[in-house]
């Protein structure tokens, strides 16, 4: 996950030098925006949260720090007031704290070290929004019809019989929730438009409107389907954040595309579960995915294989194989063989409804899993 990152200064020359140095070196650990002046900054912040926002002195009474998990302020020597007694900033009533300080006239690689280890220190106790990134879980598959939305449904239903509270996220292109929601509530479209407007409190309308059913919260489909395909990387990010906060658990359920939608959920997921059925199309999707795609290097580490629509025992372990022939497959083997060791099986269930299955899947399939 990348570390949103508000740098408020004045000086243009500055912020652009040390955004500069940002996307250079830090692209992947810290997602950078700018603003040089005190009427941006209150827009900015009235609008998205942050991690952490590095404010000129100048700017210290303007900011909204509800907003803000971590400010820190540009110090330059010119600055002389003595700011090391706890002090509580505005908006920010519940705690005070000593305020901290990165010196502004030093070489940009070290404000950023200074930057990164403030945050690791103050990560582990930061409460002022009262709410932390929750546990987020992909629920992918190269393949269509494998039973991505049931895997992802069951395991919601799994994390509420658990007690977790759970948000199901439709981020397919064609979505077969109506099968399982009501749709009376207000539609997923309005966020998509506020998130490209950059505009009004994002998590705060979720949490207005999302509808709950059986305990998971979930957002109605949209009003035309295209609407799904204007959401960016960077609005997916934020969806993806605004929605974890709102539950527990947050179980997003993604289309077989592998585009920067998927690729900007599977960075920010927690853990990803590869679905897969023992069709031989099925497999040999999943074995191209292993083998041809980086993606899978940078999310094996979280990913569990779920073998769904097993129709022989369940439970039993292994068994994704020979039918694959291609010599994709032979070389993803070992991977395959690496995840089916640690694979959830989940069994056919025999039932006409889809929502009956997924009820099954959610009481029997998951065991110790969650
Ligand atoms: N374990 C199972 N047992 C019985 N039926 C299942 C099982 N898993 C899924 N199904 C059924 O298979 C069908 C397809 O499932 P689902 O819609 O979850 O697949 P999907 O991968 O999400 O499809 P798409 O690629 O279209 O999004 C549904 O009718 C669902 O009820
Ligand atoms: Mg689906």
């Amino acid at each position: 996950m990348r570390i949103k990152t508000l740098v408020a200064a004045k000086d243009k020359a500055y912020t652009g030098n040390f955004c500069e140095y940002i996307s250079e070196h830090h692209a992947d650990t810290i997602d950078i925006s700018a603003v040089n002046t005190a009427e941006h900054l209150r827009k900015t912040l009235s609008a998205r949260k942050y991690d952490v926002a590095l404010l000129d002195m100048a700017f210290i009474g303007e900011a909204d720090y509800k907003s803000i998990n971590l400010p820190l302020f540009l110090r330059s020597e010119q600055d002389t007031r003595d700011t090391s007694a706890p002090c509580t900033l505005p908006g920010a009533s519940i705690r005070a704290l000593p305020i901290k300080h990165i010196q502004k006239h030093q070489r940009i690689s070290r404000a950023v070290a200074g930057i990164l280890e403030e945050y690791a220190t103050a990560n582990g106790n930061i409460h002022i929004l009262g709410e932390k990134m929750r546990s987020v879980t992909a629920v992918w598959s190269p393949a269509g019809g494998v039973g991505k939305t049931t895997v992802a449904l069951s395991y919601a239903e799994a994390s509420i019989l658990k007690e977790r509270d759970a948000f199901y996220l439709d981020l397919e292109d064609f979505s077969s929730a109506l099968v399982y929601f009501d749709e009376d509530g207000k539609s997923i479209s309005k966020v998509f438009e506020m998130l490209e407007r950059n505009d009004g409190n994002v998590k705060m309308y979720i949490q207005g409107i999302a509808s709950s059913k059986n305990g998971i919260k979930y957002l109605c489909a949209p009003d035309n389907f295209d609407d799904i395909s204007i959401l960016s990387a960077d609005n997916t990010r934020e969806l993806v954040i605004c929605c974890a906060e709102t539950a527990g658990e947050l179980v997003v359920d993604l289309p077989c595309a592998c585009n920067e939608v998927t690729r900007q959920v599977f960075d920010l997921a927690d853990k990803v579960l590869l679905v897969t059925d023992r069709s031989e199309t099925a497999q040999t999707k999943l074995a191209q995915f292993i083998t041809q795609n980086c993606i899978y290097e940078n999310i094996n580490e979280k990913v569990t294989l779920v073998i769904n629509k097993d129709t022989q025992a369940s439970g039993r372990r292994g068994g994704l194989d020979p039918a694959i022939k291609t010599q994709n497959a032979i070389k993803a083997n070992s991977a395959i063989k690496t995840l089916e060791d640690s694979a959830i099986t989940l069994p056919y269930v025999e039932k006409h409804d889809a929502q009956s299955v997924c009820r099954e899947l959610a009481a029997h399939g998951f065991g110790m899993y969650i």
